[in-house]
């Protein structure tokens, strides 16, 4: 039974299966949910504060409550929000880690709450990372009996790691296990070795609260944001109560809510496979999910689908609403294959009425917006190609800088070819002098994040110069909230989305493409996706708008689903090998990058493995044989 649920039946979208044994609710965005958790949050704290007792909040750091403490701020500040009644228990820390360290959950908590509240000092409790190896054991002991003597927690926040740890319990963590120190799985340190500047610099080591603990809290909010998300919380939520997942141990908790946004939902079979679960409103897009899925279910393409393959597999009431197999087959694949066109800017004087683009104007002048200095070529190289060959009038525009993913080698490579050129070059003697005695992941000066842009930009500058393209058509942003010198960024502002118009305006496109990832909602892409639609939202009444359509293409890391895809723009085998070389120009981001992720190969491979992936789902569901295909998805605004 949940017992306070602050309305999240009503806000969100509730509608639980049999499949799903946790509480859930999905939203837009996950700005809109976590105003209403906050919402919850702040509502706990006035009745505890009505009963004159204190409010025990167990609290999580990472990207995911990050909103929520905004919103907590914003209530104190705005509403008189107090939390002068409430006790706060960190779930974990680093070990060791110094709390004066800017990646410390310490630092976190401070930064994003406690600096920005009225919480009295003494109530705030995060597992110190500084206590000796010989008192750990005893550290932790005492921390649990402190939440305990305060009568347990009234309220547990949570986020969730790919790996299904909650604080940082790792898998095999014990249902009944308390506080204790831990070793962090590779695929968590890899998830922050970001935040570290490397792997290298992230601890093998934390102090977490236990499962137990957790379970004892009287109400427990996971969130779950973004993509990379999906997996895991279909697990949790799906699979059963597992060691290997200890977030599954949540399943036996009776007032747990998982608060999602719709990425992160994205593989919950009612979500996924809404057929299977429930009668359906068969839109045309989920006509397209539903037939695309059975295809690939029955490893059969759209033209041999029969009608059998439909009723078992819960799409009988598609097919009584669409006559037969033969038919609807027939439709979907023309719809696939209507999406496939060699001539991204429009094919002069075709008819166009089932082509992706118009024909008209023959010559179109198209921006493309790349978030890092290398997403355009890496992404969309084979379609930037084309849009020059063709002769459009193509612009790019790189967001940011990207400053902070080239290394200090690579960095201090290029100072001391500047300082071998100009012996009496103070600047590059400031920088080689940083570079050399830096210690820890100190923030780089001034001079060092300027010569890192300047690598990529000239590395850019290789890319679009081998496609053909004028270096007066390369413009380069450099959006401030990007400008902090360190991975976390600052939030969109009107400077930003000002930048963003200027350069609309300036160039009146016909086409904009544009990176539509919405794979963690606190990266780069996502703000510089944000600041698009904000400028999109700003410049939608002027005239030349109407004559502009925007296509989103997605990052290194993930692709469009084929139902979703409204231009796929193939490439022979030489444009294959073309796109290669561009992406070679970014000499920076090659062998073992800053910021790969979990996924080892390097952008070329992945990409290369991607668009070759997309062209084989397409030649799976009956479409012609193609090396590789880049996609789109129109967005409309
Ligand atoms: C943080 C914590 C972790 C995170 C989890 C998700 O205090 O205990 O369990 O909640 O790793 O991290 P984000 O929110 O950064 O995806």
């Amino acid at each position: 039974m949940i017992k306070e649920d602050i309305g999240f039946r009503e806000a969100g979208k509730f509608e639980e299966t049999r499949f799903e044994k946790i509480h859930n609710v999905i939203f837009e965005s996950s700005q809109e949910a976590s105003i209403l958790v906050a919402r919850e949050i702040a509502n706990l704290i006035q009745r505890k504060n009505e009963l004159n007792e204190p409010c025990v909040l167990g609290l999580a750091t990472g990207s995911s409550p990050i909103k929520v403490y905004e919103e907590l701020v914003r209530m104190h500040k705005e509403e008189g929000l107090s939390f002068a009644n409430v006790v706060t228990f960190n779930l974990d820390e680093y070990y060791p880690m110094d709390k004066n360290d800017m990646q410390s959950y310490y630092h976190f908590m401070h930064e994003h709450l406690f600096h920005h509240v009225d919480i009295p000092s003494e109530n705030i409790n995060i597992p110190d990372g500084q206590v000796s190896a010989e008192e750990l054991q005893q550290y932790c002991i005492d921390y649990e009996m402190k939440i305990i003597s305060y009568g347990g927690l009234d309220f547990q926040l949570l986020g969730i790691g790919r790996t299904g740890h909650i604080g940082f319990n790792e898998p095999g963590s014990h249902v009944n296990s308390g506080t204790r120190s831990i070793t962090l799985d590779h695929i968590t340190r890899v998830d922050a070795a970001s935040s570290f500047l490397g792997i290298d610099n992230v601890p093998r080591k934390a102090i977490t609260m236990g499962i137990g603990t957790v379970r004892n809290a009287k109400r427990i909010v996971l969130l779950g944001w973004g993509i990379s998300k999906a997996g895991i919380i279909k697990k949790t939520i799906e699979g059963k109560v597992s060691s290997q997942v200890p977030a599954t141990y949540l399943q036996e908790h009776d007032n747990t809510t998982f608060v999602l946004d719709t990425e992160a939902s994205s593989e919950l079979t009612r979500v996924k496979t809404p057929w299977l679960v429930k009668s359906c409103v068969w839109t045309d897009e989920l006509k397209l999910k539903a037939v695309a899925w059975l295809s690939e279910l029955t490893k059969k393409p759209f033209l041999k689908l029969t009608d059998k393959d439909y009723n078992d597999n819960g799409m009988s009431s598609l097919l009584t609403e669409e006559g037969t197999a033969y038919d609807l087959n027939i439709k979907m694949f023309n719809k696939m294959q209507q999406t496939i066109t060699g001539w991204p800017g429009g094919k002069p004087n075709a008819d166009d009425t089932y082509r992706p683009e118009r024909s008209m104007p023959e010559k179109k002048r198209v921006i493309i917006f790349s978030p890092h200095p290398d997403d355009d070529v890496i992404s969309m190289g084979g379609t930037f190609d084309r849009l020059i060959e063709q002769g459009h009038e193509v612009y790019v525009a790189y967001q940011t800088s990207g400053n902070i993913a080239v290394s200090n080698e690579e960095a201090l490579k290029f100072a001391e070819i500047s300082k071998a050129l100009n012996p009496d070059s103070k600047i590059s003697d400031g920088i080689i002098e940083f570079l050399q005695n830096r210690t820890g992941n100190e923030i780089d000066s001034l001079e060092v994040r300027k010569l890192k842009g300047l690598i990529r930009r000239s590395e850019s500058f290789g890319a679009t110069r081998y496609l053909g393209l004028p270096d007066s058509n390369v413009h380069f942003l450099d959006l401030p909230f990007y400008e902090t010198g360190t991975v976390k960024k600052n939030n969109l502002s009107d400077a930003d989305v000002d930048i963003m118009c200027d350069i609309i305006e300036g160039i009146k496109p016909h086409q904009i493409y544009a990176a539509g990832d919405l794979a963690d909602p606190h990266g780069t892409h996502k703000v510089c996706l944000d600041s698009l639609f904000e400028a999109l939202k700003r410049l939608k009444h002027k005239d030349f708008m109407d004559d502009c359509w925007v296509w989103l293409y997605r990052g290194a890391w993930h692709e469009w689903e084929s139902y979703q895809i409204d231009m796929a723009v193939p490439m022979s085998p030489d444009q294959v090998l073309k796109k290669r070389h561009a992406i070679f120009y970014h000499q920076s981001q090659k062998d073992g990058v800053m910021f790969q992720g979990d996924d080892s190969r390097e952008f070329w491979v992945r990409v290369e493995d991607r668009n070759r992936l997309t062209a084989e789902k397409y030649h799976n569901l009956g479409l012609a044989d193609y090396s590789a295909i880049e996609a789109f998805k129109r967005y409309h605004f």
